[in-house]
Parts: structure tokens; C-alpha cells; sequence
């Protein structure tokens, strides 16, 4: 997977990629990473890239012109590549678009500062607009380094063991169990005694009702949308009635 970054901030996507398992991956070359900026693609003696926005209001806009060059520079080493803008406006990012995201091959991502890009870089260049969440960043890149981490997760290779992947959070569309490491007991409580009992198949059982609960606890509105199996049904019409009796 080729990640291709059109940043006036390259060094804000470098100096997050050198880490863990993104960093790993990267050296394994799982996933590559390349940065455009687009003051090299700016006409002005100075560099400039943003301009104040038509029609007054506050704030500078970004310029179409040296965008859509910094992203047609990348495409011409990302085949079919996938050009997703990065704001506040786009469709909310998820799971689940991390995993469909995942399937190609080029993404390009457009980071943009100031009040946002010149509407003619949608217009013109975009397949997809994504936002991380209902508020406003400075920029968006630690959007796109968002992105790119989500995403390179559900690639075979980057996590070494991908059941880890399997098991995290919202992977199904549920939360994760409650985890606990040594030592077993301490001052700031006990480990579930059935973690330690050796039975896989009751710890199995255990993590989905953890998972379930948890879940329902946190995230009711997750728990609506899930496709969950018979066996996670059956355990969720049983915990219901329980707290009903409760
Ligand atoms: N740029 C600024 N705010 C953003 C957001 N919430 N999501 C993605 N990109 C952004």
C-alpha cells in the first residue's frame, strides 16, 4: 500500500512515521509513504499558497492550482490511486471504512491548512472527503496520519500477529473485552478468576459477554448497528434479562 501525503507540513507526517509500527512497516516496506508540498508547485516568487477567500469572510483559502499539481505529481506514481480530502466536511471515518480503504493499493491524501481548499480541488480532483471526527483541527494531517495508521493496520503484515487485529476493538463492530496482565492479584484489585482457569472455551464465552456488555455499557449506539451472530445474540438476550431482573 502507497500512502501519498500533499502537505505544506511534510515534517509533521515524517516525524510521526519513524515509531512503532508504523515505522516497522514501513522498514519491512508492508506500506510506503511519500509527501508532496504544494509550495513546490506555487507560481509566486515567495511560495505563497493561500489567497483571501472571494466574496470577504475570514480567514486564507488554499489555491487550487498548486494542490491539484502536487496531486497529479503523485498520481503519476500511484496508479488508480485514490485521492481522499481531509476536513471537517467530509463523511465521518470509521472501522469499517479503514478496512474497505485497506483493499487498494494507492491512496493519495490531501492535507489542507488555513480555512480550507478552493472549492475547485473537490470539485476537480477529490473521490472522497473524509473527516475524523465533528470538530476542527489546524490542519489536516494528523487527519491523514490518522488515516494512514487505521489503515495500515488491516493490512496482512504490519501487526505481526493479525489475530491481534482480529481481537481489537470495533474490529466486529463491538469493544473489546476488559484485558488484564501479571501479577494476578495487587493492591488495585484481582484478575477474574476464570482468565487464569486454563478453560478456553469458558474464556472465550467470558470475553464475548465482557465484549457485549462492555459495549452496550459504552457504545449503545454501536450495539444497534452490529451484525451479530447467533451465539452473540443469545448472550445479549440473556444479559438483558439479567438486568432486568436486576
Ligand atoms: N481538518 C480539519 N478538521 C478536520 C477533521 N475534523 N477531519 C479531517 N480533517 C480535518
Amino acid at each position: 500500500m502507497k500512502f501519498s501525503v500533499v502537505t505544506i507540513f511534510p515534517q509533521i507526517i515524517w516525524a510521526n512515521l519513524e515509531f512503532g509500527i508504523l515505522g516497522k512497516a514501513i522498514d519491512k516496506e508492508k506500506i510506503e509513504v511519500s509527501t508532496y508540498d504544494p509550495r513546490d508547485y506555487s507560481k509566486s516568487p515567495t511560495k505563497r499558497v493561500d489567497d483571501k477567500p472571494f466574496g470577504g469572510g475570514s480567514g486564507m483559502v488554499m489555491e487550487a492550482g498548486p494542490i491539484i499539481k502536487a496531486v497529479e505529481e503523485a498520481k503519476k506514481k500511484s496508479i488508480d490511486a485514490h485521492v481522499i480530502y481531509l476536513s471537517p466536511q467530509g463523511k465521518l471515518f470509521n472501522q469499517e471504512k479503514a478496512k474497505e480503504l485497506a483493499d487498494k493499493s494507492n491512496i493519495i491524501l490531501i492535507s489542507g491548512r488555513y480555512e480550507g481548499v478552493d472549492q475547485r480541488v473537490v470539485d476537480h480532483i477529490v473521490d472522497e472527503e473524509i473527516s475524523i471526527g465533528d470538530y476542527v483541527l489546524s490542519g489536516g494531517e494528523i487527519a491523514s496520519l490518522i488515516l494512514i495508521d487505521s489503515i495500515s493496520r488491516q493490512i496482512e503484515g504490519v501487526v505481526g500477529d493479525f489475530q491481534s487485529v482480529e481481537d481489537d476493538s470495533l474490529y466486529d463492530g463491538l469493544l473489546k473485552h476488559p484485558q488484564y496482565t501479571r501479577p494476578e492479584e495487587s493492591e488495585y484489585g484481582v484478575v477474574p478468576k476464570i482468565l487464569l482457569s486454563g478453560n478456553h472455551e469458558s474464556i472465550r464465552s467470558w470475553k464475548i459477554k465482557k465484549s457485549l456488555e462492555n459495549t452496550m455499557k459504552k457504545r449503545p449506539d454501536l450495539l444497534e448497528k452490529a451484525n451479530l451472530d447467533k451465539e452473540k445474540k443469545k448472550v445479549l438476550g440473556q444479559i438483558k434479562k439479567d438486568e432486568e431482573k436486576t
